[in-house]
């Protein structure tokens, strides 16, 4: 649903970065951030992912979050008041969103403590989902495997880009995830996108195989030292150099990935 502020962003997307464990997507949300953001585009990056690495990745910290600020909704009723009163996506931008030099960043931490706060989870997820309607595009960093695909972060997900490793066994996995959001109604199998990440040699079988299991090939990223280096030492992952072999490789994904809308 859009409000009348928004006529401004008619072409917002939104991009959720999906997979199963540590194949690259923390690494993939934080180039795109970094190239869109180089662009001058405006840009909100969420951390959905409770370690909060794409955070750290952006060169940022978790100063506030999503997570803590419903602890507080919950414990006092003064801080509750202020969703009666206000727009709740004006609540969350004031309260929770971070400013990385004109990138918006909500770090979402935790997920639900015990109990169930089903109500305010929904008023959150409204929330959320009408801030990305400020922005020219959103980047979702998602927790690993289907639970966040389920329960989503928002509803409206233009592209579900899914990051492999270079092996069968992820291609089965993305291929999964993809029937998994068709199912549950987030994406429709044209708006769910494969990137194949630390492909080197062999590649090209492997994108004959994601052909055949009907999978579209967003790109490939190949191995980059710079990467690994990086988050050797913990330098944020934004802060690579822009001719690094895997900045090169996202930014004609990237291509594809606005080309498709
Ligand atoms: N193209 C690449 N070249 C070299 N190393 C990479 C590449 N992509 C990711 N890595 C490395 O792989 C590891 C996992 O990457 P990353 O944290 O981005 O994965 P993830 O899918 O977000 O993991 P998690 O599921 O834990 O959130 C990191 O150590 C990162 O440095
Ligand atoms: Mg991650």
């Amino acid at each position: 649903m859009r409000s009348p502020s928004d006529s401004s962003q008619p072409s917002r997307q939104v991009f959720a970065i999906t997979g199963k464990g540590g194949v690259g997507k923390t690494t993939f949300t934080a180039i795109l951030a970094k190239i869109l953001s180089a662009e001058g585009v405006n840009l909100l990056a969420v951390d959905a992912d409770p370690p909060v690495s794409l955070t750290y990745a952006l060169g940022a910290q978790p100063v506030k979050t999503v997570g803590d600020m419903r602890s507080r909704l919950i414990e006092d009723p003064a801080e509750k008041k202020k969703f009666d009163e206000k727009h709740t996506r004006d609540v969350v931008k004031e309260e929770v969103l971070i400013d990385l030099k004109g990138m918006g960043l909500l770090v979402l931490g935790r997920a639900e403590g015990p109990g169930c706060y089903c109500g305010l989870n929904q008023l959150l997820k409204f929330g959320i989902e009408s801030l990305t309607e400020q922005y020219e595009i959103t980047l979702i960093d998602c927790e690993a495997g289907i639970e966040q695909i389920n329960r989503r972060v928002i509803d409206s997900i233009s592209r579900l880009v899914m990051i492999s490793d270079a092996t069968l066994k992820g291609l089965q996995t993305a291929a999964y995830l993809r029937d998994i959001a068709s199912k549950h109604g987030v994406a429709g199998p044209y708006e769910t996108g494969l990137v194949i990440n630390r492909a080197g040699e062999g590649v090209e079988a492997l994108m004959q195989k994601a052909h055949e299991m009907g999978l579209h090939v967003l790109g490939v990223v190949p191995p980059d030292p710079n990467v690994a280096e990086y988050d050797r030492v913990g330098k944020p992952t934004i802060g690579l150099p822009d001719d690094s072999p895997s900045v090169l490789a996202v930014r004609e994904i990237l291509k594809g990935l606005r080309r498709a809308d």
